[in-house]
């Protein structure tokens, strides 16, 4: 297609495999940059005219991974979070979004509550990518209209996924797609 996307599937298809680690997802990683130097592709996905709102581009019967378009309209700040088991890439499309890392510095033996230290801020421009390992804890603050591609390795609603209040340290279980 001339956007590239199917050709993208299936370089993603051919990269991952079950249990796959960091060297798959930076080869991920780095077919997600190149899709989003496609601008046919960036302009029917995140474009103007795309309609705002979460939207599933692909879901791989196979491998199980997922790729979504998040259309955001509003600007949004989320609470620390973690993807259960799963891994996620972020690649921002237009805008940016604001990427902040964090580790649990208690012993994790508390189910309630955790105390966090930022590891890392970083920003992702249009064409950037992060990749974020299974339970990896990591926040993200974005201005009105930032639109961006997310690839994960499984369906985030199907697993149990924890947010953390960033003042107090509690832990809280997700609902489905509630944070990005
Ligand atoms: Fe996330």
């Amino acid at each position: 297609m001339s956007d590239d996307f199917d050709q993208f599937i299936a370089d993603v298809r051919a990269t991952l495999r079950p249990g796959s680690g960091p060297v798959e997802l930076e080869g991920v990683r780095q077919r997600l940059a190149k899709l989003l130097a496609n601008s046919a592709f960036v302009q029917r996905t995140c474009g103007p005219d795309a309609t705002g709102g979460l939207h599933c581009l692909h879901v791989d019967d196979e491998l199980g991974f997922e790729v979504l378009a998040h259309v955001n309209e509003k600007a949004r700040k989320s609470p620390p979070h973690d993807h259960g088991e799963s891994w996620a890439i972020y690649g921002q499309a237009i805008g940016y979004t604001d990427m902040t890392e964090y580790r649990r510095v208690d012993d994790g033996g508390n189910p309630e509550q955790a105390k966090l230290e930022q590891t890392r801020r970083y920003r992702l421009n249009p064409g950037e990518v992060g990749v974020f390992a299974g339970t990896a804890i990591h926040a993200i603050d974005y201005p009105d209209k930032s639109r961006f591609i997310r690839i994960t390795g499984t369906n985030l609603d199907a697993i149990e996924r924890v947010a953390f209040d960033e003042q107090t340290g509690r832990i809280k279980r997700m609902g489905a797609q509630q944070a990005t």
